[in-house]
């Protein structure tokens, strides 16, 4: 797959850029820097219609590795004129989740910026023309890989742990992305139970 990875410089995104190179797709990664591992980098600010416009046409597929209403909104023109459909995006469950209540007010009276903002590019995404994912993870933390997720479709965790390591999002983000079943719909995803 011809995959572009917007906000490849970030933790998440690094992960994403080197996995995705690793499964033999040709990675462009999009950042504000230089990101190694990448076959190609538009360096840039992903909000800007001309850093799009060099960066969108010719991919498969665009995997956010940033949750951003702001890139969605300069995203979907770019890749609707470009022909690009797929899109697969970072979130965080806590947009969906109700329960554990009091943690869940904890966490929104903290983060409630960032995570109106995903609920407003989720809802774009929901409404716009595009082939869209949306994969909601728990809390992300750094460290080795535990080969296993727990993915879910509904609001509150089925099972599974809340700490996520970004390797296991990367890898639950390329799989969402080579999977045509999981076209316009969010799954969620945590660490393994055990
Ligand atoms: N952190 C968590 O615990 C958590 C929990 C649940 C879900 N998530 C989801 O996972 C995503 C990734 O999390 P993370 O902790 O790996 O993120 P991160 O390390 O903060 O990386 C985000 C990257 O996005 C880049 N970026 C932001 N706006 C950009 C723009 N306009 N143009 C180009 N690049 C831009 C940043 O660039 P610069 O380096 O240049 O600033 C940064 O490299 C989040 O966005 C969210 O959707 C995170």
């Amino acid at each position: 797959m011809r995959l572009l990875v917007v906000g490849a410089a970030g933790r998440t995104g690094r992960l994403v850029v080197e996995q995705a190179a690793a499964r033999g797709h040709e990675v462009t990664a999009l950042a504000r820097r230089e990101v190694p591992g990448a076959h190609a980098t538009v360096v840039g600010d992903a909000t800007d219609p001309a850093v799009l416009g060099e960066a969108v046409p010719g991919r498969d597929a665009v995997l956010m590795a940033v949750g951003s209403s702001a890139i969605v909104r300069a995203l979907v023109p770019v890749m609707t004129a470009a022909g690009v459909r797929r899109l697969v995006m970072t979130s965080s469950r806590s947009v969906v989740a109700t329960r554990p209540k009091l943690l869940l007010d904890l966490v929104w009276w903290r983060f409630r910026g960032p995570y109106a903002d995903l609920a407003r590019a989720e809802g774009m995404l929901e409404g716009g023309p595009l082939d869209w994912s949306v994969v909601r993870a728990t809390m992300l933390a750094d460290g080795p890989a535990r080969g296993r997720v727990h993915t879910d479709f509904e609001a509150d965790a089925t099972g599974g742990d809340w700490r996520l390591t970004r390797a296991d999002y990367a890898a639950t983000l390329l799989d969402v992305a080579e999977d045509s079943a999981m076209v316009r719909r969010a799954v969620g995803v945590g660490g393994p139970r055990g």
